[in-house]
């Protein structure tokens, strides 16, 4: 069983490529909705909230993880790695690799959208700009993207969610950008709206390459199974459920599962 987790419901972009991609799969997905957002607290935070998914997902009888969070992958993943013997995947390496591509094939600047951890902690711009020197980064905290997409706020028509795209992506005006890294799985689900802010540019969705790489790596036996899914959250399952049902267009019974400790 392949365990998926992230702060809520960005992480559920990852899981649906990866159920595309490993249909026989099962999968067990945790949304740490109770310390969410991961993307404005400390490393050492996220760390030991990892640590507590990483141990809940084990009990649950996964045995490859995903974290499937921009932020997870940017600032701790090889820390987590030394606390796990389970297989461990990530986004963010995936998604500096295909934004390096991108930018190689398109010319023009980068724009890195992702949390404010990410974004200052300053990895992911540095591991995409190691991969194709010279390029122009222009990194950007958008914290109020993973707000909309866990209130569902992220239809291109939606008044609200067009009105704060425009204000948070007013200093990326006027720069020659040809490549966007959503480096928050929570961007994935403003994918719609972000591209029309960005026509002429390639959007590169970190929990796509994020699942997509996992999947390539994984051996067959990792990959066969029933196609089950099951959702937990250490928040309320009720909300967790309908934000999930409406993100995956399927009915979503998410169970409450007590992470650990940390309050
Ligand atoms: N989805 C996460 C990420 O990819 C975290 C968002 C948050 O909780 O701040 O960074």
């Amino acid at each position: 069983m392949i365990g998926v987790f992230d702060s809520g419901v960005g992480g559920l972009c990852a899981l649906r490529c990866a159920r595309r991609c490993m249909p026989e799969a099962d999968f067990v997905y945790f949304a740490d909705t109770r310390h969410l957002p991961y993307g404005e607290r400390a490393p050492c935070e996220i760390l030991a909230l990892c640590r507590q998914a990483l141990a809940l997902l084990a009990r649950e009888g996964a045995d490859a993880i995903l974290a499937a969070c921009g932020t997870v992958s940017s600032l701790v993943l090889p820390a987590m790695a030394k606390q796990t013997d389970l297989p461990l995947f990530g986004v963010a390496e995936p998604a500096a690799q295909a934004a390096a591509r991108a930018a190689r094939d398109r010319g023009g600047d980068i724009a890195l959208l992702a949390t404010a951890a990410t974004v200052q902690a300053g990895f992911l711009a540095r591991d995409i700009a190691a991969r194709i020197p010279g390029v122009q980064i222009h990194a950007l905290a958008c914290p109020l993207f993973v707000h909309l997409a866990e209130s569902g706020t992220t239809a291109p028509s939606d008044p609200l969610a067009r009105m704060s795209a425009a204000r948070i992506l007013a200093p990326m005006q006027g720069k020659p950008i040809r490549t966007v890294v959503l480096g928050c799985t929570h961007f994935s689900c403003l994918t719609g709206l972000l591209a029309e802010f960005f026509p002429r540019a390639a959007m590169i969705d970190a929990a796509a390459e994020g699942a997509a790489a996992m999947a390539a790596a994984l051996p067959p036996s990792a990959k066969t199974g029933h196609g089950s899914c099951r959702f937990l959250t250490s928040g309320d399952a009720g909300a967790f459920s309908r934000a999930a049902g409406n993100l995956l267009g399927q009915p979503v019974v998410a169970q409450h599962a007590d992470a650990g400790v940390i309050g």
